[in-house]
């Protein structure tokens, strides 16, 4: 695959990182989304993402704060053009934080967007306070509604939660609830249309989401995972499904109208047809690393600077340089890939 097959233009800018502007790369893309993981610690054990027996958590001493978090997003959203924020995990809503963090987002200027991608656990009784905290949207991980695939997915017998959890989260105006699903290669083809109906029942929007090698375990491999085509297969199958006539822009999931309606479903092929050209993405780990990709595998510590007694100015130039240094496509499908150390589960996604 080439450069410009991943949309990325061929002619890098070779000058230092600029000191002012947005957070810009050497090939032009400008990052205004931020990731936030806020703990790599979950209370399922999907086997795309990590073992059995869980992993080594961080230490609490390596998280970071409440407060210097607050930090490193006025930081992101005053100094580096941060508009969109979204809180990842491991699993966000295991993180005590998340109401004060939330709020600190909303109280800044320009107010950023505020998302969270969560596995739906304990959202029924949370989505009301995280609405009024300033949470704007969610995107609740579901990738079967049948419980006996969901428990052999998740390792963990607790469908009924996630099912509550997202109508909470619509109960709470928490809009458009989207549902985010990763197929397992064992009963995903068989999984996809009654979750598809099950969304168009209760008006979520689904976006299925290629398996990328981010597991633990290593296991991934491009035979077994299900892609976009093999998903749009099964489904024309059952339903008519007309490509969305909105300009996609950034956005990562190809939509797709259905049956006629206004309901739409999204594919993202992030494998298949890789999407790297139209990143706008920056990521913060829980322990206060810049990623400057889900596949980067150099990070740059903010939580030695901060620790360390860091000015506002030196955190800025450190974040700037990381996004600068951002390679053009995550390189998945060339022979010399090499999957990062961390999982999913610990960089958030
Ligand atoms: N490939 C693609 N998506 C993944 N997720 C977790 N692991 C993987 C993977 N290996 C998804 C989850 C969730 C979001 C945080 O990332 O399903 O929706
Ligand atoms: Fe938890 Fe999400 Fe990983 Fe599943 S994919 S184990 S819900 S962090």
């Amino acid at each position: 695959m080439t450069l410009t097959d991943l949309g990325v233009p061929a002619l890098r800018i070779s000058r230092p990182a600029p000191t002012a502007g947005p957070l810009i790369d050497t090939f032009g893309r400008i990052a205004t989304d931020l990731r936030v993981s806020l703990t790599d610690r979950c209370n399922l054990r999907c086997t795309y993402c990590m073992p059995a027996e869980g992993l080594d958590w961080l230490p609490g001493s390596q998280l970071l704060s409440a407060a210097e978090l607050s930090r490193l997003l006025r930081i992101g959203i005053t100094r580096l053009g941060i508009t969109n924020v979204r809180f990842t995990g491991g699993e966000p809503l295991v993180s005590r934080n998340l109401e004060e963090i939330i709020a600190a987002a909303a109280a800044l200027r320009p107010r950023p967007q505020i998302a969270m991608t969560t596995n739906g656990i304990g959202l029924a009784a949370r989505a009301a306070g995280l609405k009024q905290a300033g949470l704007d949207r969610v995107n609740v991980s579901l990738d079967t509604v049948d419980a006996t695939h969901f428990a052999q997915i998740t390792r963990r017998d607790r469908l009924d939660d996630v099912l509550a959890g997202l109508a909470g989260a619509a109960a709470a105006g928490l809009a458009p609830v989207k549902v985010n699903a990763v197929l397992d290669p064992r009963t995903g083809l068989d999984d996809v249309v009654p979750l598809l109906r099950f969304c168009l029942e209760h008006e979520y929007q689904l976006r299925i989401i290629e398996q990328m090698p981010l597991d633990a375990g290593h296991e991934w491999s491009r035979d077994r995972a299900i892609g976009a085509d093999a998903v749009l297969d099964t489904l024309r199958r059952y339903f008519d499904l007309r490509p969305d006539p909105a300009p996609r822009g950034s956005a990562p999931a190809a939509l797709w109208r259905v049956d006629g309606s206004a309901a739409t479903v999204g594919i993202i092929a992030s494998v298949s047809e890789a999407f790297c050209g139209a990143c706008d993405r920056t990521r913060l780990t829980a322990d206060g690393q810049i990623r400057n990709c889900l596949f980067s595998t150099a990070e740059t510590d903010l939580r030695g600077l901060l620790r360390g007694g860091a000015g506002d100015d030196e955190i800025e130039t450190a974040w700037r340089q990381a996004m600068w240094a951002k390679a053009a496509g995550h390189g998945i499908n060339d022979p010399s890939f090499v999957q990062p150390s961390r999982p999913m589960s610990a960089i958030g996604g």
